[in-house]
């Protein structure tokens, strides 16, 4: 089956992913929990440990989704801290905002409609800033970590958490198994046409097949300004955290 980024294009993809997240919002903190087999939390711990957060801090969470790591994060500063979660799907910063309303921890987090691509906010404000499982969403993986690196404070960490191709070439075997044969199969058990033109199961497959690889990935980390980059692969490499410090 054709990839569907070759079907949609570069200039499609940014209307389709907003397409999809609207689409899906709904189901999707349910959908990633089931799919992810219960390792999401083991992820978000292992996230928690490289964000470099401190108490009173200001974070901003890129493509904040629902709002995982925007809540994670929300704990991590504390009530003199503040998190800014962006999401350019209006949906599912709805489903983010439902999910803490009334609660202390939601009048710590601000939620923005914008683009990571083309930040609102101006140069050195947060203590740090995160992207979960989004950077293989946006069409331009240099221009939105430049984003990132752009807003943070010197001395301050830029944190990817993704999707990733395994090094061990057995178990990324068993894992593409499972990615590109199992995953794609909700559209048509689970979605059933329900989200119109889009397939986000189809797609989620598809968008890792052309993301950098591990090592590329800390490449254009360095490319958009950040430098000591680690990358920290989680689960044999599944998935993966890349963090970067903007220099003093
Ligand atoms: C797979 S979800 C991840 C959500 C959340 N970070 C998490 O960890 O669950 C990807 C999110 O990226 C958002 N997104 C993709 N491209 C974006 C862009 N250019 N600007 C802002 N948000 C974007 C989508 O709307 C979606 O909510």
């Amino acid at each position: 089956m054709a990839n569907i980024l070759e079907e949609i294009g570069p200039e499609g993809k940014e209307r389709y992913v907003q397409e999809m997240f609207n689409t899906i919002a709904g189901e999707y903190d349910l959908m990633n929990r089931v799919m992810t087999a219960g390792m999401l939390r083991f992820w978000h711990k292992a996230f928690l440990q490289v964000t470099g957060l401190r108490p009173g801090d200001h974070h901003l969470d890129v493509a904040c989704g629902t709002g995982d790591l925007s809540r994670l994060t929300a704990r991590q500063v504390g009530e003199r801290g503040h998190v800014t979660g962006l999401d350019f799907s209006h949906e599912m910063l709805a489903v983010a905002r439902k999910r803490v309303e009334g609660s202390p921890l939601g009048a710590r987090i601000a939620w923005v409609q914008g683009n990571a691509m083309d930040l609102p906010f101006d140069d050195n404000t947060f203590d740090g800033a995160s992207i979960g499982f989004a950077l293989r969403n946006v069409s331009d993986i240099k221009k939105t970590l430049s984003e990132m690196a752009r807003v943070v404070r010197p001395g301050s960490s830029v944190v990817s958490l993704e999707i990733s191709k395994p090094q061990n070439p057995v178990w990324r075997a068993l894992f593409f198994l499972y990615f590109y044969n199992i995953v794609p199969l909700i559209d048509r058990l689970v979605m059933r046409g329900r989200a119109g033109r889009v397939r986000p199961y189809t797609y989620l497959p598809h968008s890792l097949t052309r993301f950098p690889e591990q090592q590329e990935l800390s490449e254009i980390f360095r490319e958009a300004g950040l430098r000591d980059v680690r990358v920290i692969p989680l689960s044999g490499g599944m998935t993966c955290l890349h963090v970067g410090t903007k220099p003093q």
